[in-house]
């Protein structure tokens, strides 16, 4: 026995510093990722029915720990090893409740479940809904307004207050759409088409994740929902529909040489000769606030990381070859060239 203490004791001190550590990692302001703090219709009824599941299991957890405990304790071994407390096996009516008791309480977890996967999938499809056709890429999310006519990536604005209708599809891997506190995490499924909704209580800009393993940079597949006061969408959606603005200088010389090295290939820029489609879209690549699937924030400094060396910013990335090679070839000019990528890049709002 004093063997075991101590075997305990050693070990027991490191064990409650480990539980500590990842107790309280969870004790923070920031919290992009949390459902227990919905902000919109589809992750509040999501978060209603959490709550009685929660309470529920709570309630059970004391009472079957509370008797295991009790069991323990009030009929451990004394001085007699052999002494054994009553048995009660075979005793019908208490099998018999104890196997209806746990029926009657899934019983009604199924029926509030089912209710609510019915309320999600049945949001009010108003007659004004916003139709986003959400395209998952490795490892980026495109979305298309299909009756707005404008494409975009990273960022997706939806209108606060009004029913976002979603279509979910991939283009390569299973991918899934998950904003924690508006609603989705619904895979995106190559060669299928899944649909959602949700809206946004409020404005706000909201965390959104790929939360389906997709590859190498699955934890940086991220995007920002900006839910906007209805006026600033429809700013942004004249915004996004206009051509981006005539360039002169060196915002001009680096549209020339974005033509000159193939961008064109991949990305799609209105208005030019750029119609490639594998990579995102970025005829208004400048009013975004997040670049590199929302892993940082649109700055022309993060912008000049990203085209030096994008394996260093996401490795695995498709851009990767190609700009190791093209800023190789440049040689001592490099900084000088990217500087002029970036000015057109960011000149394009
Ligand atoms: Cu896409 Cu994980």
């Amino acid at each position: 026995m004093p063997v075991s203490w101590r075997f305990l004791s050693r070990f027991s001190r490191p064990l409650v510093g480990v539980a500590l550590v990842l107790g309280l990692s969870a004790c923070t302001s920031d919290l992009p990722q949390t459902t227990l703090y919905p902000k919109g219709t589809s992750a509040s009824l999501v978060h209603d029915l959490l709550q009685p599941i929660f309470w529920t299991a709570v309630a059970v957890f004391v009472i079957v720990e509370g008797l295991l405990v009790y069991s323990v304790a009030r009929f451990r071994s004394r001085r007699d090893p052999k002494a054994i407390p009553f048995q009660l096996h075979g005793n019908t009516p208490l099998e018999i409740a104890w196997t209806i008791a746990p029926a009657i309480v899934l019983g009604i977890i199924f029926f509030l479940t089912v209710s609510t996967i019915n309320a999600v999938g049945d949001l009010p499809k108003s007659a004004n809904a916003i139709n986003v056709r959400v395209i998952g890429h490795q490892w980026w999310w495109e979305f298309q307004y299909p009756d707005l006519k404008l494409v975009t990536a990273s960022d997706m604005h939806i209108p606060a207050g009004q029913t976002v209708a979603y279509t979910l599809e991939s283009v390569d891997v299973i991918h899934s759409f998950w904003v924690p506190q508006l609603g989705g995490k619904t895979d995106l499924i190559p060669g299928h088409i899944n649909k959602g909704s949700f809206s946004a209580d409020q404005p706000g800009e909201f965390f959104g994740q790929c939360a389906e393993f997709c590859g190498q940079q699955h934890a940086q597949m991220r995007f920002h929902v900006i839910a906007d006061t209805a006026a600033d969408f429809q700013a942004w959606v004249k915004n996004q529909q206009s051509l981006p603005p005539a360039l002169a200088g060196k915002a001009k010389d680096g549209a020339d040489l974005f033509a000159k090295i193939g961008c064109a290939g991949c990305h799609t820029i209105a208005g030019t000769n750029a119609i490639g489609l594998v990579g995102p879209n970025l005829t208004h690549f400048g009013s975004r606030n997040t670049i590199a699937a929302g892993v940082l924030a649109n700055t022309p400094d993060n912008l000049r990381a990203w085209l030096r060396d994008p394996e260093k910013v996401k490795p695995g990335n498709d851009m990767s070859a190609f700009m190791t090679t093209t800023v190789k070839g440049w040689g001592a000019s490099a900084g000088q060239n990217i500087d002029l990528l970036v000015e057109y890049l960011t000149s394009l709002k």
